[in-house]
This record gives structure tokens, C-alpha cells and sequence, in this order.
């Protein structure tokens, strides 16, 4: 597994933190930044680790901001992506077996770094239950292919 990684300004100590946990898990992951507090638009980290993700580099991703909302918006509009918000580790672990996320989004103004821990730790844990699951993403899928090119 490769882990893409990415944050704005105001998820930027999250994800150092986790970059850390990856580390210590021996986890490979490329960091597609920031690389500093000073500001930038979440839109365009989320694309970058959206699309990296989507285009198969990568099998997995992880986003903060601020509090995890609008890059997971913005991850969402990468036709392929199922981004989840997950600021508890039942929810992380449901990401991963229900919803089959391929990435999930954390807010620094939400969560402390421990917390974001265990979350990622449970979302990497977790495997895709398939069977009715697998019939509602592809439905997913469906919707995604309907909407090709028409604004949301
Ligand atoms: C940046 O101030 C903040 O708006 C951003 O990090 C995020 O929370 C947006 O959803």
C-alpha cells in the first residue's frame, strides 16, 4: 500500500502528526504538502491527492484542513474517489468496510493529534465487506458516469 497525503495551511500540524504515525507504522507515503502554514487553497490539495489517487499511483489518501470539510468536498468532485469525514473510529472503521473510502479526511480544529491516530489506524485496519456494499458503490459509480461533465 501507497498512502498520498495532503493538507492545506489549516490541517498542516495533523498532518505532520500522522505523517509521524505512517512513519512509525512503516507506511510508504508521499506528501503533496503544504510544507508550511502559510496559506494556501484546499481545492488544490485535494485535487492533487484525489487525482493521484483516482489514477491508481497511489491506493490510498489522507486530506486535513481546518476541519476536514472542504477538502473532502473537493475530493469528492475526482470521478473514482470516496472521500469520507472521519473525526471518530467508528466511523473510520465503517469508511473502510461499508463505503469502501479511498480516503479520508481530517480537520486539525476538530480532533486532536492522538484521536487522528487511532482514526487512521482503524481505517487502514478495516477491509471492504463487498456484497450489498459493493452493489451501492457501483451505484455510486453509475451516478458519477451520468453526471460526466455537467456541472454539480
Ligand atoms: C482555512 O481557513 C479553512 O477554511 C480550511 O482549512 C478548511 O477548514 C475548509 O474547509
Amino acid at each position: 500500500m501507497r498512502l498520498a497525503i495532503g493538507s492545506d495551511h489549516g490541517g498542516f500540524h495533523l498532518k505532520s502528526e500522522i505523517i509521524a504515525y505512517l512513519t512509525e507504522q512503516n507506511i510508504d507515503y508521499y506528501d503533496f504538502g503544504a510544507y508550511s502554514t502559510d496559506a494556501v487553497d484546499y481545492p488544490d490539495c485535494a485535487a492533487a491527492v484525489a487525482e493521484a489517487v483516482a489514477g491508481g499511483e497511489f491506493s490510498r489518501g489522507i486530506l486535513c484542513c481546518g476541519t476536514g470539510i472542504g477538502v473532502c468536498i473537493a475530493a469528492n468532485k475526482v470521478a473514482g474517489i470516496r472521500a469520507a469525514l472521519c473525526h471518530d473510529t467508528f466511523s473510520a472503521r465503517m469508511a473502510g468496510e461499508h463505503n469502501n473510502a479511498n480516503i479520508i479526511t481530517l480537520g486539525e480544529r476538530v480532533i486532536g493529534p492522538g484521536l487522528a491516530r487511532d482514526i487512521v489506524g482503524a481505517w487502514l485496519a478495516a477491509r471492504f465487506a463487498a456484497g450489498r456494499h459493493a452493489r451501492r458503490i457501483e451505484k455510486i459509480t453509475e451516478m458519477e458516469k451520468k453526471q460526466g461533465g455537467k456541472r454539480t
